[in-house]
């Protein structure tokens, strides 16, 4: 086999607040040759999720944390350059968790545990793969669909609207029915979310104009708000609720980087008053499996 010389970037210390470059060790490695079953992937792209700061995190969460020292987790798209396993092909493109690295070396337990898979280009560029068909795509799918259920004529916001799983949400609920409203940081973005994402209007955050855009924007209240971000901004949606309003707790970036404990919604009373409920929703991988099915991908 060819020898390749792999680069990876590894978890050094636990960030405290905004990760920065003493938290992480630039390690250089031989991949040596492969054991039956093996598959070698050279790395193509990787998503930077946000999730992945919670990742370097110790403690009890959905996914045990990246441990010191481990090449840090991260999705990606890649090409198998070298293969002793009879489901991969040399050449074969494939999506999995495959790391912050340059080749990602799985055994027969990697390619379970990292959920490794081939991807069809046909279908999708390889962007797309980490986007709208990957991950976030289908953390918006099924968030949406599952929990938010939205119906023709009713007024969905979403913030972090111009981010992944965002632009995703707003366009899928364009196709419902739905009158949707964005929240999103600057001008440009902003722009950018009404006139190329179509959707009917996009607030901005930065300028201070949650409270008023929502008021302008979503006279009836909002049915369904889909939550990126929490904090200032979920506690300021929660005032303008519709009766029997969904809130789908996606994520909460405003808090990841926080030395002090979660600011919670001060204002979740108003889920009493207006007879709502407010759920969080995880993207598992059984997700993208029934996915696969449904649209027939195995085939690939
Ligand atoms: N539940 C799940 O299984 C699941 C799966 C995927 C993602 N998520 C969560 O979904 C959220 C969005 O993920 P993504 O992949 O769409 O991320 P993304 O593409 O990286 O977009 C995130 C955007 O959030 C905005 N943002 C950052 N800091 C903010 C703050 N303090 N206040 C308000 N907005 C802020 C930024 O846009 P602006 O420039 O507009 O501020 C940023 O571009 C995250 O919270 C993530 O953890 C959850």
């Amino acid at each position: 086999m060819t020898s390749f010389v792999n680069h990876q970037i590894r978890l050094a210390a636990r960030p405290v607040g905004m990760p920065s470059r003493n938290n992480w060790s630039f390690t250089e490695q031989i991949v040596g040759e492969l054991s039956e079953g093996e598959v070698l992937v050279k790395i193509l792209s990787l998503s930077l999720d946000p999730a992945m700061r919670g990742w370097m995190n110790e403690g009890k969460s959905y996914i045990a944390p990246v441990e010191i020292g481990q090449v840090m987790r991260a999705g990606g798209v890649g090409k198998v350059v070298a293969s002793k396993n009879p489901d991969f092909a040399l050449g074969d493109y494939v999506s999995g968790g495959l790391g912050v690295q340059e080749y990602c070396l799985m055994t027969p337990a990697d390619l379970k545990r990292n959920n490794l898979r081939k991807i069809d280009l046909r279908l999708g560029t390889l962007y797309q793969w980490l986007n709208v068909l990957g991950m976030p795509g289908m953390t918006a799918y099924f968030g949406l669909m599952d929990i938010g259920q939205p119906q023709p004529g009713e007024t969905l916001v979403v913030s972090g609207a111009a981010g992944a799983v965002g632009q995703t949400v707003g366009q899928l609920a364009k196709i419902k029915g739905c009158r949707v409203v964005g929240i999103a940081g600057g001008k440009a973005k902003c722009d950018w979310v009404v006139e190329e994402l179509k959707f009917d209007a996009c607030i901005d955050y930065k300028a201070g104009a949650v409270k008023d855009g929502l008021k302008e924007y979503c006279p009836k209240g909002v049915d369904i708000y889909f939550d990126n971000v929490g904090g200032e901004i979920l506690d300021t949606v929660l005032t303008h609720l519709h009766l029997k309003a969904r809130i789908i707790i996606c994520g909460a970036i405003s808090q990841y980087n926080n030395t002090n404990a979660v600011a919670g919604p001060k204002n979740y009373l108003s889920l009493l008053v207006n007879r709502a409920r407010m759920e969080g929703r995880l993207f598992l991988i059984m997700q993208i499996v029934l996915m696969r099915l449904l649209l027939n991908w195995p085939t690939i």
